[in-house]
């Protein structure tokens, strides 16, 4: 996938405004029990000639939780593998992050795991796997998370877009055989045949015209960048990675969601509309219809004009302190690229023998999880890394339990990030404040990068 300069531009307009520190959401003293269930799932997306195609899954179509209240989600694993949730934007305790391997042991197959967290943070998040990742998510298993604001916020419709995108193989199964295969895992990760929204084959989603509606748009897929275009509806940016823009920007171009990335974007749906309005997903060919809005008769228009922000969530600003750590983290490795040796698990290897560990990208020539961290802080502290895409591939730069900000032009530098795409040979700082203790990663999102070598990790003090 190519990022042009085109597919960017929207971003490098200005406009936009740090965001007031808020008082900390109320916590509510009683905590709401919750049961999720991981389970094989059947979709008949070729009904009623084809057989049914064998996924995993969550059992619910969206996880939604309110702002400063305390859940425990117990999550029961009837898979055959092991597995764990982690919950993709939220800053909450280490300990409840769900990295297996890390933060807790895999939840076994046929056992149970109780998660216990307050979401401080309302906003647009996903669950989903963090056990044999690229497995599990090319199953998968992952939902959409809303977590809802204190106050409900005023729009006529609220719709939640997932998109993903398989890989199925000729009798129309998820292609397994597949899974782990090294020209992916070289390249730009796997990448599928088959695109869905919502888990369903170009959906229609009941509008009506004259509605103002909240768009939740996020990308689950394994490693597929989606450019995505709405060419008929007015629209502005609301939030990226579950953090509310000061002043909402109107959207004119492609959105480019990379893997893990969300938007909330406001559409206006016209007073004329009719019959259906596509979303669509921009291509070297033709656009291609991912869904459609079908316009089901009129609203009387309660909004028009650009929308005022959402409540911003409680994120200590940044300002102008000088970082108390600075580190750079050189991203190398891939199809193309110039790795001519790594340490992976304390040993220096050569390319060939990395190749037969499936090992191929590096931060700092070190592949996969090195033991010691990228980084140590004290919560509090303010950390700069400096990430340099020494590859020939974009890659979905995500970090655990901490939003950034970064200095890429297109994007402006008070816009907030969990995860963030870089082009090929881009160089960006990314600064943020340490939060809650424990260890925290950061790895590539093009999960198929993660597991061949792109993940590392920083530890908080208390
Ligand atoms: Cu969305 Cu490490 O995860
Ligand atoms: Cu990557």
């Amino acid at each position: 996938m190519r990022l042009s300069r085109r597919d960017f531009i929207w971003l490098t307009a200005a406009g936009l405004v740090a965001a007031p520190a808020l008082a900390s959401a109320s916590i509510t003293p009683d905590t709401r029990r919750l049961k999720l269930v991981l389970r094989p799932e059947q979709r008949h997306w070729f009904a009623p000639l084809g057989e049914p195609v064998g996924l995993w899954g969550f059992d619910g179509d969206e996880l939604r939780l309110r702002q400063g209240e305390t859940v425990d989600i117990e999550v029961e694993n009837r898979l055959p593998n092991p597995s764990s949730v982690h919950w993709h934007g939220l800053r909450i305790d280490n300990a409840m992050d769900g990295v297996s391997g890390l933060t807790q042991d895999p939840i076994p197959s046929g056992g149970r795991f109780i998660y216990r967290f307050t979401p401080q943070d309302a906003g647009t998040f996903w669950a989903h796997s963090h056990h044999q990742t690229y497995e599990q998510l090319a199953r998968g298993l992952y939902m959409p998370l809303i977590v809802e604001e204190s106050k409900p916020v005023d729009v006529d419709r609220e719709l939640t877009l997932t998109l993903d995108d398989w890989r199925l193989n000729e009798s129309r199964q998820l292609d397994t055989r597949s899974l782990g295969d090294m020209h992916d895992w070289a390249h730009g990760g796997r990448v599928g045949n088959l695109l869905t929204v919502n888990r369903q084959i170009k959906p229609q989603l009941r509008v009506r015209a004259g509605e103002r509606i909240r768009l939740r748009l996020l990308n689950t897929a394994n490693a597929r960048i989606m450019l995505v275009k709405l060419p008929e509806v007015p629209a502005w940016i609301w939030a990226k990675d579950g953090q509310p823009l000061v002043s909402p920007r109107e959207l004119n171009e492609t959105l480019i969601l990379a893997p893990a990335e969300r938007y909330d974007l406001v559409l206006d749906i016209p007073e004329q509309a009719t019959g259906v309005l596509p979303v669509q997903l921009e291509s070297d060919q033709a656009p291609v219809d991912l869904a459609y809005l079908r316009v089901d008769g009129g609203a009387d228009r309660r909004f028009s004009g650009t929308p005022s922000a959402l409540p911003a969530n409680p994120l200590p600003l940044l300002g102008d302190a000088e970082p108390v750590h600075r580190v750079q983290l050189d991203m190398t490795g891939g199809a193309m690229g110039s790795l001519r040796q790594a340490v992976y698990r304390g040993q220096t290897f050569g390319v060939r023998e990395l190749v037969k560990e499936k090992q191929i990208w590096a931060f700092n020539g070190i592949a996969n999880m090195p033991e010691q961290p990228l980084l140590e802080a004290r919560s509090g502290e303010l950390i700069e890394i400096e990430m340099i895409n020494n590859t020939r591939w974009p890659h979905s730069m995500h970090l655990h339990g901490h939003h950034f900000q970064a200095d890429l032009a297109r994007y402006d530098k008070e816009l907030w990030h969990d995860t963030l795409v870089m082009a090929a040979g881009e160089r960006t700082h990314i600064r943020f404040r340490a939060d809650k203790p424990g260890s925290w990663l950061l790895h590539c999102h093009m999960i198929e990068h993660q597991a061949a070598g792109m993940v590392s990790w920083i530890r908080v003090l208390a």
